[in-house]
C-alpha cells in the first residue's frame, strides 16, 4: 500500500482479516470500552491510542480472547476469535506489556521452542535471523532473568517474529526500546506489512504511529455509568 492510504477504504486489499464489532467492556459501574468498532486487512496496520486508562489494554485482551468483553465480536480470518482454538493461536502473534519467560529456558531455548510449537519452518535457521536481527546473538545463551529490560523487551518480540502470522498485535512495543530499537521496530513493522500480515498496535509513540499504521482508532478516558 501507498503512503495515500491513510484512508478508511479497503480498496484493493480485500476483506478484513480481523473484524470487531462493538466490543463493550465494564468494570464495576465504569464502561471502559463502549461498543468499539475496528477492522483490519492483510497488508494493513491500525493504530489504537488514547491516553493511559482509556482501554487501549483491555481491548486488545478482549480482541485476543484473554479477556472477556460484555459484548462485542472479534472474528479473524472468519474464525470468532477463542484462544483455546488451535486454528486461532496458529494466525495470531500477541505481545502484551505482561511477557512471561520460560525461567529456565535460555533466550535461544525459548525462541527454538516457541518456533517449534508453532510448526516454523527452518526454526534454527529464522531463529538465529531473528536474534541477529533484534541484537540478542551476543546475549543468546543467558536466561531471561539476567536480560536488561529492553533486552528482555526484545526477547518478547522475537517471540512473534520467529513464529508464522497473520495478524500481529503489540501493545506498546517501543517500550523500553533504545532508539534504534524504535528505528529498527518501525522498518520491521512495515516489512510486516509488505509481507501480508495485518498489524493491530498500541503505542504511546506518535512517529512509530505516523511512521507505520494506515489508520488510527482514537479511545477517550472511560465513562462513569
Ligand atoms: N481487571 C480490571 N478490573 C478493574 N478495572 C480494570 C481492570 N482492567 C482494567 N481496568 C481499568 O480499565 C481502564 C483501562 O485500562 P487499560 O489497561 O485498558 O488502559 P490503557 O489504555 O491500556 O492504559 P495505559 O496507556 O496506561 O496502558 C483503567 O481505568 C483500568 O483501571
Ligand atoms: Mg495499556
Amino acid at each position: 500500500m501507498g503512503d495515500d492510504a491513510r484512508d478508511d477504504g479497503h480498496d484493493g486489499v480485500g476483506a478484513a482479516l480481523l473484524a470487531v464489532r462493538g466490543i463493550t467492556r465494564r468494570f464495576g459501574d465504569r464502561t471502559v470500552l463502549a461498543g468499539v468498532d475496528l477492522d483490519v486487512a492483510a497488508g494493513e496496520a491500525v493504530g489504537v491510542v488514547g491516553p493511559n486508562g482509556s482501554g487501549k489494554s483491555t481491548l486488545l485482551r478482549c480482541i485476543v480472547g484473554a479477556d472477556e468483553a460484555d459484548a462485542g465480536t472479534s472474528v479473524l480470518a472468519g474464525r470468532t476469535v477463542d484462544e483455546r482454538e488451535p486454528a486461532i493461536r496458529r494466525d495470531l502473534a500477541v505481545v502484551m506489556d505482561d511477557t512471561d519467560f520460560f525461567p529456565d529456558l535460555s533466550v535461544v531455548e525459548h525462541l527454538d521452542l516457541v518456533a517449534r510449537a508453532h510448526a516454523q519452518h527452518d526454526a534454527e535457521e529464522v531463529v538465529n535471523g531473528v536474534l541477529d536481527e533484534v541484537g540478542l546473538t551476543e546475549v543468546s545463551g543467558q536466561l531471561p532473568s539476567t536480560l536488561s529490560s529492553g533486552q528482555r523487551r526484545r526477547l518478547a518480540l522475537a517471540s512473534a517474529f520467529v513464529r508464522p502470522r497473520r495478524l500481529l498485535v503489540l501493545d506498546e512495543p517501543e517500550a523500553r526500546l533504545d532508539v534504534d530499537g524504535v528505528e529498527w521496530l518501525g522498518a520491521r513493522l512495515l516489512s510486516e506489512k509488505a509481507a501480508g500480515s495485518a498489524v493491530l498496535l498500541v503505542s504511546h509513540d506518535p512517529a512509530l504511529v505516523e511512521r507505520v499504521c494506515d489508520r488510527v482508532v482514537r479511545l477517550g478516558p472511560p465513562t462513569d455509568d
